[in-house]
C-alpha cells in the first residue's frame, strides 16, 4: 500500500515513524515533510493547505490512503475532497472538524449537550465585549473564534489585559477573520490533561493520556508556545477520572456529533482541565496534538495503520487498540528566542544511535546537512518502564544533540514526577 502523510512538523514525523512499522505499507510519502522526515519517508514538495494540489498528487501517484495531520487542511475540507476523488483518508470531514475550527460552535455544542466546560459569552462586536468586561469576573479567558496558530486564547489576569485582548482580536484583527467573533469564558483551575482518542463516529477509544508543557520557560513561566515537551501517561488522569471523562465527555461528544449529522472520524483531541467540580473541556482539536503525538504513538502497541483504517471504515469496535504500560517523554529543543524572534540556518548534529528517538519539526536539508529552519527544531523522545527513566533517556540524548542557539526546558515532567512520587 502507498500511504501519504500531509504535514511538516514533529507530529507528522512521529506519525511517519509509527506508520513505518506497519507491514502493510510498502511506500510512505510526506507532503511537504521536512529535512528529518525525509530520512523516514519520501518527501514531496507542496503546501499542506493546498487541497487541489494534494488531491492531484495522491491521484497521480496512486496513493491508497492519506493521513491528514494538521488542523488547517482538515478544517478546510481536505478529507472530503480526497474522498470525492475516491481516496480514503484519516481525519474528520469538514463538518466535524468545525469542533476545532470554531470555538463558538464548540462552546454552543457543549452547552446544547450538557458537556462540562467553562461558562462563556459570545461577542460579535467590540463594544459589547468591552462593556461586558467592565463587570466580568477576573481572571478571564478571551478566545478568537477561528484558527489562530494555537495563539488564539489569552488568559487575562487583569481587566486591562482582557480588554487589550479584545481590542487586538476585534479592532486590530491580529488573527484576521478568526477574530470576527470571540468567546469570553470563565477561568478554570486545575491540572491539565490531554486525551487523544480514536473514533469512527460510533465507537471512541481513548489513547494513553498525556501532559503538555506550553510555556517557554522552566517553572511554567514565559510565553505560551506550541508546546515545549510532553509526558505520557499523565499521573493526574487516574482510572476513576478516566471513567468519569468517558461518561460525561467522550461518549456524549461522539454521540452528539453523530446525532447532529457530523459524525467525527479520526483523532479527536480532548484538552481537559481537572477542576474541583470535575473534569471539564478546555478545547477540542480535530487532530493529533503536537507534541502529544510524539509520546502517545510510541506507546501504541497495535498497528497504527490498521487502527486508522478502522476509524475511516467504521470498524473500530472490532479492532484491537493496545497501549503498553510504559512511559514516554518528549523534550523539545528550540531555537533560543522562540516563540518571538530567533535565528535559524545552524547545522544540527545528531548522534547516529539517536535518530530513532528524534522527531524533527523545524529543520531542512542544506547541502547534505540538516540545518535549523524553525522555532521548535526537534523533539527528543525517551521511552522506558518508568517516567523517571524515560525523562533520563530523553535528556541524555538532548545533551548529545548540538546546534548553535539550542534551548530547551530542563523541567519537562518535573510536575508529573512530583504528582506521582509525592
Ligand atoms: P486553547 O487554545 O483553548 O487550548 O487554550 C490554550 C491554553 O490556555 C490552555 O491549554 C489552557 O492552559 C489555557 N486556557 C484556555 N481556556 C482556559 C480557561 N477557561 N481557564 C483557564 N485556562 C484556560
Ligand atoms: N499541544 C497542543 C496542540 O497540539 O494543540
Amino acid at each position: 500500500m502507498k500511504v501519504l502523510v500531509v504535514g511538516s512538523g514533529g507530529r507528522e514525523h512521529a506519525l511517519v515513524k509509527k506508520l513505518k512499522e506497519s507491514p502493510q505499507i510498502d511506500a510512505l510519502y510526506a507532503l511537504p515533510g521536512n529535512g528529518g522526515i525525509a530520512r523516514d519517508a519520501i518527501t514531496v514538495p507542496g503546501d499542506a493547505k493546498d487541497i487541489p494540489g494534494v488531491v492531484a498528487f495522491a491521484r497521480s501517484e496512486k496513493i491508497d490512503y492519506v493521513v491528514v495531520a494538521p488542523d488547517d487542511p482538515l478544517v478546510l475540507g481536505m478529507v472530503d475532497a480526497l474522498e470525492e476523488a475516491g481516496i480514503p483518508a484519516f481525519g474528520p470531514h469538514k463538518n466535524a472538524a468545525i469542533l476545532e475550527g470554531s470555538k463558538v460552535f464548540s462552546k454552543e455544542f457543549m452547552k446544547r449537550h450538557g458537556i462540562p466546560t467553562a461558562a462563556y459569552e459570545i461577542f460579535s462586536d467590540e463594544g459589547s465585549a468591552l462593556r461586558y468586561l467592565e463587570t466580568a469576573p477576573i481572571p478571564t479567558v478571551v478566545k478568537a473564534d477561528g484558527l489562530a496558530l494555537g495563539k488564539g486564547a489569552i488568559v487575562a489576569m487583569t481587566r486591562e489585559e482582557a480588554k487589550a485582548a479584545v481590542i487586538s482580536m476585534m479592532r486590530d484583527r491580529v488573527f484576521g477573520a478568526s477574530g470576527d467573533r470571540i468567546v469570553i469564558e470563565e477561568f478554570m483551575e486545575g491540572p491539565e490533561v490531554t486525551v487523544l482518542s480514536f473514533t469512527d463516529g460510533e465507537t471512541v477509544i481513548p489513547m494513553v493520556s498525556s501532559m503538555d508543557h506550553k510555556r517557554a520557560r522552566d517553572g511554567d513561566e514565559g510565553l505560551n508556545t506550541g508546546g515545549m515537551g510532553t509526558v505520557a501517561p499523565n499521573p493526574y488522569y487516574t482510572s476513576s477520572v478516566a471513567e468519569e471523562c468517558m461518561k460525561t465527555i467522550f461518549l456524549p461528544t461522539v454521540k452528539a456529533m453523530r446525532e447532529e449529522g457530523r459524525p467525527f472520524r479520526g483523532c479527536l483531541y480532548f484538552g481537559l482541565m481537572l477542576t474541583k467540580d470535575g473534569p471539564k473541556v478546555v478545547e477540542y482539536n480535530c487532530r493529533f496534538g503536537d507534541p502529544e503525538a510524539q509520546v502517545v504513538l510510541p506507546l501504541l502497541g497495535s498497528d497504527l495503520f490498521t487502527v486508522m483504517r478502522a476509524c475511516t471504515e467504521g470498524k473500530l469496535a472490532e479492532t484491537e487498540v493496545r497501549f503498553s504500560d510504559g512511559c514516554a517523554a518528549c523534550v523539545i529543543m528550540a531555537s533560543d528566542g522562540y516563540p518571538v524572534a530567533y535565528e535559524k540556518g545552524f547545522p544540527i548534529s545528531i548522534p547516529a544511535d539517536g535518530w530513532d528517538r528524534v522527531c524533527v519539526a523545524g529543520a531542512k536539508e542544506k547541502d547534505g546537512t540538516l540545518v535549523t529552519s524553525g522555532g521548535r527544531v526537534l523533539g527528543v523522545i525517551g521511552k522506558a518502564p518508568t517516567l523517571r527513566e524515560a525523562l533520563d533517556e530523553a535528556y541524555g540524548l538532548a545533551g548529545r544533540i548540538k546546534f548553535e542557539n539550542a534551548y530547551y526546558r530542563r523541567d519537562i515532567g518535573a510536575r508529573a514526577l512530583r504528582a506521582k512520587e509525592g
